[in-house]
């Protein structure tokens, strides 16, 4: 993320699909949350990636919908992860003027989270340099039906005729409207699936998965992700 204008083969939005903290851990016969702590300085080495290379707009999926599901221990870590991140980390963003803003059911999170969100975020509204998305109680299904209830309000109360909703009016209804959909979807560990993860955004997204397990998915890795990227000749559909 860089005040720099990104030059055409960089991509202005990346999004990570962050996996594989559990199997590098069970790898070294860790506990899972040391597998996320080592996850968190990758975290820390990606936002750096992104500042060199001037990509302006990093969306990580931190923690889906499905992700209550996990044993409750893991759950506590990962959001004590969260707060230390935010805690210690605030200080760089504001380095580098980055800002930071949320995506997901963020009601869900416990109020310490919350807080500590909420305060990082008004903290670094203003910084324009880049944005760093955290994607958090994240479900790409729940979006689009917080997004079709929104819609639907607005249908009742006879601001918005059925006939005039079209792609837009779904865009305009997302988490974050304004945010470009992503160029490029990294994802670590090997597994060849979108998880629920920004379903609407993607369509047309070019995908690069590694088999790299997020922990070790560090700034050269990531510049093999932005090299990959550069190579790949976008159509959108048509012909050229
Ligand atoms: C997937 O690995 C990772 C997560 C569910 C959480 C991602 C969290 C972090 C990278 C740490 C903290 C984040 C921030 C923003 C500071 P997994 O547990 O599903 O791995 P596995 O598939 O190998 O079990």
């Amino acid at each position: 993320m860089s005040s720099k204008e990104p030059k055409a083969q960089i991509p202005r939005h990346v999004a990570i699909i962050m996996d594989g903290n559990g199997r590098w851990a069970k790898q070294r016969g860790l506990p899972r949350l040391k597998g996320h702590e080592q996850g968190a300085e990758s975290v820390r080495a990606a936002i750096r990636a992104c500042r060199e290379a001037g990509v302006k707009y990093l969306t990580l999926y931190a923690f889906s919908v499905e992700n209550w599901s996990r044993p409750r221990a893991e759950i506590a870590g990962l959001m004590r992860l969260l707060r230390t991140f935010l805690r210690d980390r605030a200080q760089d963003l504001h380095d580098d003027h980055v800002r930071l803003r949320v995506a997901g059911r963020i009601g869900d999170l416990p109020a310490s989270v919350r807080k500590e969100l909420t305060r990082v975020v008004d903290e670094t509204a203003s910084y324009r340099a880049g944005t760093l998305i955290l994607a958090l109680s994240y479900g790409g299904r729940a979006e689009l039906v917080d997004a079709t209830r929104a819609i639907v309000n607005e249908v009742t109360a006879g601001t918005l005729a059925p006939d005039a909703i079209d792609e837009a009016t779904i865009s305009a209804h997302l988490y974050l409207p304004d945010v470009p959909d992503p160029d490029l979807l990294i994802r670590t560990s090997g597994e060849m699936r979108l998880s629920n993860f920004l379903l609407w955004q993607l369509s047309y997204s070019e995908l690069y998965v590694t088999d790299v397990l997020w922990p070790d998915f560090r700034e050269e890795e990531f510049r093999m992700a932005l090299s990959s990227y550069a190579g790949r000749h976008r159509r959108f559909g048509g012909v050229s």
